[in-house]
């Protein structure tokens, strides 16, 4: 880093949003401020760096968001960013800008996007944030916990009604490629059964945990399942209904739910670690990496490592899932 001259740092949020989003925008403008530099915020993600959106934003820009679902910067899944063509456009208007590096919130795709940049010469520095949870190199990426907390009192609510009318209750979750969501969420919600992509179940298996739920004289039996399982929510419970075993079904897809609302404490707290530690590498030139939370502990990640493998499923929670559904 170069004392004496004012960097030129740029922030987007791509892909889908997720709840501290805006607390991690906040922690990366007020923090490049304090380090003298400059920060350029892009508009609508990939897509708005190849039309050139940009607006240079100060302290008081980024006032009174930090408990604010969503992102100010909003977001977009960029399709023209995948193709050559868009990515150059892109880097056109970095260099115009005089950006000397961009900080890039979102998911894995986005991920993907970021390492793109970093191999066509673009100073990035990555930032996990998803609620599905699916980024390889961070136990956790923003959103998740909020969207959990978000899972959990639905899922309350609902074993209310599911118990006062003896009812099955398929109830979908987010992550349509991993089964996070709903193996955590079966645990801290007490399900009777967790359905994820990782694990291909049968309809018998089902029906026979739902009717055996049923024979212990429990209530209710409450089903998570990812929507990314082996079957598509409506037409497992009529097939439930059709074979008849003492609990009639009731469907619940949480949906876009899941992605709104205020961050918890806990999104907060890593929304403003990883903002400004975001940062502190790029001024460092310590690039192409994404921010990863490992243990207790910020780690740097490269972008290579983090785009070819594939977050493994949690095999040990879902066993406990199942144990604890006795
Ligand atoms: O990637 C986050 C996520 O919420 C997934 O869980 C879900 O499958 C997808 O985004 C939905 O995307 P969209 O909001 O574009 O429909």
């Amino acid at each position: 880093m170069d004392a004496m001259r004012q960097y030129t740092l740029g922030l987007l949020t791509s892909g889908g949003d997720a709840p501290g989003m805006n607390s991690c925008i906040r922690a990366v403008v007020r923090a490049g401020i304090t380090n003298n530099a400059r920060v350029i915020g892009i508009h609508n993600g990939f897509e708005g760096l190849i039309n050139g959106e940009f607006q240079v934003m100060g302290p008081r820009d980024v006032g009174g968001i930090l408990q604010r679902g969503g992102t100010i910067l909003q977001t977009r899944r960029s399709e023209r960013f995948k193709d050559p063509r868009g990515q150059r456009e892109a880097i056109r208007h970095i260099n115009e800008a005089g950006m000397d590096g961009l900080v890039i919130i979102g998911g894995e795709g986005t991920m993907k996007g970021a390492h793109a940049l970093a191999k066509l010469g673009i100073n990035v520095v990555g930032i996990p944030a998803s609620i599905d949870n699916d980024i390889w190199g961070s136990n956790m990426a923003i959103g998740v916990d909020t969207a959990m907390n978000t899972i959990m009192e639905a899922v309350d609510k609902l074993r209310d009604t599911a118990s006062s009318h003896g009812r099955a209750f398929l109830i979908e979750t987010m992550g349509r490629g991993s089964g996070y969501l709903a193996v955590m969420a079966g645990i801290v919600c007490g399900a009777e059964m967790v359905l994820v992509q990782e694990v291909t179940v049968t309809l018998q298996e089902v029906a026979d945990a739902i009717e055996d739920s049923y024979r212990r004289g429990k209530t209710h039996a409450i089903l998570i399942i990812a929507e990314g399982a082996n079957f598509r929510t409506t037409e497992l419970a009529k097939a439930i209904d059709e074979m008849d075993i003492g609990f009639k079904t009731r469907v619940t897809i949480l949906g876009h739910i899941q992605r709104g609302g205020s961050p918890t404490a806990f999104d907060r707290l890593l929304a403003a670690r990883m903002g400004v530690k975001a940062v502190e590498c790029l001024l460092e030139g310590k690039v192409d990496i994404m921010i990863g939370l490992q243990g207790r502990g910020i780690e740097l990640v490269p972008l290579e490592e983090v785009t070819t493998n594939k977050q493994q499923a949690n095999e040990e929670y879902y066993k406990m899932a199942r144990v604890l559904a006795r």
